[in-house]
């Protein structure tokens, strides 16, 4: 039996879920698993071998064989990725590449290729991972799950801020409506829809900071003494 602890933080995009859950990892020194990453990297390979994005079996073999790699940058502490060879880091964040996975992860298959990958990362001596299905499906059995959400208009905004940061032109209409068009699907879909887990504490990060969230989690993992 694996005995490393796992952490589950899933949520909607734009809840501060990627943030909070590099930040426990690093305080923790735990191990990081963003699912969301694999999707999105199954998305971009998808794309790079012609595969098309409703080919479920095309798709399942693309993800069971996915040559991919999550490599801990210890300057900026931060995970690159890299698939086939190739740094994706920054191109796996683009809008379209997340609708893409948002897409081909309502495909059994291609969440049943993805599994065994994602509970591999569960290593000692603890694992934060992050995602939409952690605490419901992948890591079931996790003492601490975490569901972290934020007004659909707040999860806009943040994501606008982003982006202006890096001098894209968008505007906050079309961005709000494609978080809604994404929580929609995500929420909707029939295997491993984004939902809180029956165990999972709910926080709503819309008015909550990031230090504020990071406190909470970390005061819930030492009532339940899980950090050594
Ligand atoms: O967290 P993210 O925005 O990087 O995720 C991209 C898409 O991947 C998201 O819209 C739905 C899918 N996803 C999923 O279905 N299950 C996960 N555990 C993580 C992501």
């Amino acid at each position: 039996m694996n005995e490393a602890v796992v952490i589950t933080i899933d949520g909607p995009s734009g809840s501060g879920k990627g943030t909070v859950a590099g930040l426990l990892a690093s305080t923790l020194q735990w191990h990081l698993l963003d699912s969301g990453a694999l999707y999105r990297v199954l998305a971009l390979a998808a794309q790079k071998h012609n595969v098309a994005l409703d080919d479920e079996h095309a798709l399942a073999t693309l993800a069971t064989d996915l040559d991919v790699q999550f490599v801990l940058d210890s300057d900026s502490n931060s995970q690159r990725i890299v698939l086939e060879k190739s740094d994706v880091t920054d191109t796996i964040r683009n809008e379209t590449v997340g609708a893409h996975a948002s897409q081909i992860a309502v495909l059994p298959a291609v969440r049943a290729g993805l599994l065994r990958r994602q509970q591999d990362f569960q290593q000692a001596p603890g694992l934060i991972a992050d995602g939409r299905d952690m605490g419901t499906v992948v890591f079931a059995e996790a003492p601490l799950k975490v569901f972290l959400t934020a007004s659909a208009e707040e999860r806009a905004r943040r994501r606008y801020l982003q982006l202006k940061d890096k001098g894209e032109t968008v505007t906050l209409t079309s961005l709000l409506e494609e978080i809604r068009a994404r929580d929609e699907r995500d929420t909707n879909r029939s295997i491993a829809p984004l939902k809180p887990a029956d165990d999972a504490i709910i926080l709503d990060s819309t008015t909550m900071t990031i230090e504020q969230v990071l406190e909470r989690i970390l005061s819930e993992v030492a009532v339940r003494s899980l950090a050594g």
